[in-house]
């Protein structure tokens, strides 16, 4: 039962809709205040602002719920693999066995990338960062795709979609082997996704290389549990740039730069250099809480707290539960997990987080997979890419196919000085 919320202004007030979700997340519409009342919102870092309506994905962050087109990720991770998910996602509907052969076959078909391509990686630096890489190539994809990439035209966005989902592990590959001084690997198409990155990671000319199954699945497991996180800075950022219509590879380019901050994606490297420089610091994990609370201290406990998490992100509980099998079948003892264990039980048991309600979040464990993996850090975040493009590239063509979707542009209150006359150089004195 939809009703109206009533704003009260100088002597004057105005009825606006309230509206409801299917999970009863309810808000206040705000589209006419302005118009008729010369008023806007204030809500920086748009903490309690809703830019869109969306049917992808739902998050209950104090019940710590996360579904994916109504699926949990516990019941997709149980049963589904990335490929399904990623058709989930941008279609609405798990597909039919067919359906989802042809959408596969259809991804393996684009994985490799123009020869031209492998040029670019002579002229980088080899120390570059891989996220810098990733979203330089991502955009020159526009380039070479020239006479596809009219984000109105349906047979265009198609084709791109499955490009983008197909490449991107051949691109991230690419800058790996660079920065390594190895061969690039082409794609192998008889390989499934995961498979396949991992093939074209890892194998060297001169070895046998077979990918591990179990490794494969663990890596598929993660590419599902960051395959969407609704309106998170990235994902805005893909709708933000798409709302100007430019190319969806220009959309996912911001989108890649955006995750790289170490508030957003780039948050898994910067948990396992914590993790290390607590370990070489003899591993005094309250130390490190103390640091974290000391409002003087820049430091943050990396991979704790979410905007949107106020009890445990569900992903990380599963990430968590995977990090002792996976370690344990690569036959890996890494002490940074026992510290990454010790620090989330102090940090749990500590008034300030339990006040704070800051949890781990997916950031906190995936690190230590993909380190016993063998990724290095510096990928960590491209990682995290590869996992979050089919909840970019749904949420792009959400905000496409809306006939009410307009151009992002917020407005502002101006805080600056009033209008004032040109000082000439010669009367400018120092203030
Ligand atoms: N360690 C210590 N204190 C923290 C932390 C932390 N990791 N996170 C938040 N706080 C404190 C913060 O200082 C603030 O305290 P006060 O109210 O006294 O000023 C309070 O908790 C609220 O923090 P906030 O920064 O206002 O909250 P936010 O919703 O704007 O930020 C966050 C969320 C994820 C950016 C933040 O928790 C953070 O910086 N965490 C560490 C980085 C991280 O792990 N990022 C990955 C996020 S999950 C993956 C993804 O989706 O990208």
């Amino acid at each position: 039962m939809d009703k109206t919320a009533k704003i009260s202004y100088d002597d004057k007030s105005i009825d606006l809709p309230l509206i409801t979700g299917t999970e009863n997340e309810r808000a206040i519409d705000i589209a006419a205040l302005r118009g008729s009342t010369k008023i806007v919102t204030l809500d920086p870092g748009y903490g309690n602002t809703g830019s869109c309506k969306s049917e992808i994905t739902y998050i209950d962050g104090e019940k710590g719920i996360l579904r994916y087109r109504g699926y949990s990720v516990e019941d997709l991770c149980e049963n589904s693999n990335f490929i399904e998910v990623c058709y989930l996602l941008i279609h609405g509907e798990l597909p039919t066995a067919e359906t989802l052969e042809q959408f596969s076959h259809k991804i393996s078909n684009h994985t490799m990338v123009h020869e031209d391509i492998r040029k670019f990686y002579d002229a980088f630096p080899s120390h570059a960062h891989p996220m810098a890489l990733l979203s330089s190539v991502v955009c020159s994809l526009s380039v070479f795709y020239q006479d596809s990439i009219n984000p109105t035209d349906p047979n265009d966005v198609e084709i791109s979609i499955f490009r983008l989902i197909a490449k991107i592990t051949t691109i991230a590959s690419y800058s790996y082997k660079t920065s390594i001084g190895q061969p690039l690997n082409y794609p192998d198409n008889s390989l499934d996704y995961s498979s396949n990155f991992l093939n074209m990671m890892f194998r060297i000319p001169c070895e046998d290389y077979e990918v591990d199954p179990d490794i494969a699945k663990a890596l598929d497991l993660l590419f599902i549990l960051h395959a969407d996180h609704e309106q998170n800075c990235s994902t805005s950022t893909v709708r933000l740039v798409g709302s100007s219509q430019a190319n969806i590879f220009a959309a996912v380019s911001a989108a890649i730069c955006a995750l790289w901050g170490p508030r957003h994606g780039g948050a898994n490297q910067e948990v396992i250099k914590m993790l290390e420089w607590i370990n070489k610091d003899g591993g005094n994990v309250k130390k490190y809480v103390e640091f974290a609370k000391d409002r003087e201290n820049p430091f943050r406990l990396m991979g704790f707290g979410h905007r949107v998490y106020k009890n445990f992100d569900p992903r990380a509980r599963i990430i968590k539960s995977y990090c002792d099998k996976i370690l344990n079948k690569l036959g890996v003892n890494d002490p940074l997990l026992d510290i990454a264990k010790q620090l989330e039980e102090v940090a749990l048991n500590d008034d300030y987080f339990k006040e704070k309600k800051l949890y781990p979040n997916v950031d906190f464990y995936s690190g230590i997979i993909y380190r016993a993996i063998g990724f290095p850090v510096d990928m960590f975040t491209v990682l995290f890419a590869i996992g979050r493009m089919p909840g970019w590239l749904a949420h792009w063509k959400e905000m496409m196919s809306d006939p009410k979707s307009k151009i992002g542009r917020p407005r502002q209150i101006y805080t600056g000085s009033t209008e004032r006359k040109y000082i000439p150089m010669h009367k400018r004195t120092e203030s």
